[in-house]
């Protein structure tokens, strides 16, 4: 049951009963969309965490660069579906709240009614790999539908465990079927990409320095390339995780 207050100007109906010229009509209420925008993430599989992730709560501590990377992704949210890019990947280190910027993006699209489903990658990819199972769920034997059908899917931590021709086969998939589809895709990355500036994909060692594993070591060289093609790339800046920062500045 909804706790929610009856909409005062259409009792919950929906309708407005407008008189014009003595001719009385319906008109739909505002409500409906407010209703649908709830539903939509209800439906959104959003984890608890990050229900409440917006841009008004995203902290910028006066960092300009992230200043400047959350202002980009607020504007590829408020321009979409008509920015110049469908589709949107947040690479950096971890803590630095891509997901959280990215769960911001989806809720504010919702709000304009379309439909968007949140999916961590590997979660994703073992219930693709259990629906085989004949005696799997349903759900398992959806997963796979939904991530190519849902209308924007947010693929959160792109980089599996274990990568095999399978995983790069399946990510290629979904991202070639999305892309030619003009389905957007909204993907978060801790890979770092030799051809995005200011990643890092070598790293210090005691014994020196050491190479690090890509996005396209992950998902292979096609997803990758489709993804560029799609996305508007941004990176976050090189900054502490955000749980360190709040022990350090607050
Ligand atoms: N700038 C920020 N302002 C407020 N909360 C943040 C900020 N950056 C990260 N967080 C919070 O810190 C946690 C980790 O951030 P997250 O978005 O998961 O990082 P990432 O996806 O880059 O690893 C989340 O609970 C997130 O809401
Ligand atoms: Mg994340
Ligand atoms: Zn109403």
């Amino acid at each position: 049951m909804s706790t929610q207050a009856v909409c005062e100007k259409c009792g919950g109906t929906g309708w407005i009963i407008v008189e014009r010229a003595s001719v009385s009509g319906a008109e739909p209420c505002a409500c409906r969309a407010q209703g649908r925008a709830e539903r939509l993430e209800e439906r959104s599989q959003i984890p608890p965490l990050y229900r409440n992730a917006s841009f008004e709560n995203f902290k910028t501590e006066g960092v300009r660069d992230l200043k400047s990377v959350m202002s980009d992704v607020k504007a590829y949210a408020d321009t979409f579906p008509v920015g110049p890019y469908p589709g949107l990947l947040l690479i950096g280190e971890p803590g630095t709240g891509k997901t959280h910027l990215a769960v911001a993006a989806l809720r504010r699209i919702m709000q304009k009614g379309f439909e968007g489903v949140f999916t961590d990658f590997q979660t994703l990819l073992d219930r693709i790999r259990a629906g085989y199972d004949a005696s799997s769920n349903s759900s398992n034997k959806e997963a796979y539908r939904m991530a190519l059908d849902s209308e924007v899917l947010l693929l959160d931590d792109l980089g599996a465990h274990r990568v095999t021709d399978w995983v790069q086969d399946t990510v290629t998939s979904i991202v070639t079927q999305r892309c030619n589809n003009r389905k957007p895709l909204i993907a978060t990355t801790n890979l770092p990409d030799a051809d995005v500036e200011g990643s890092k994909t070598t790293q210090k060692t005691a014994v020196g320095v050491e190479y690090r594993r890509t996005l396209r070591d992950h998902i292979g060289d096609r997803a990758r390339s489709r993804l560029f093609e799609m996305c508007n790339v941004i990176r976050m800046p090189n900054i502490d995780d955000y749980r360190i920062r709040r022990g350090k500045w607050f």
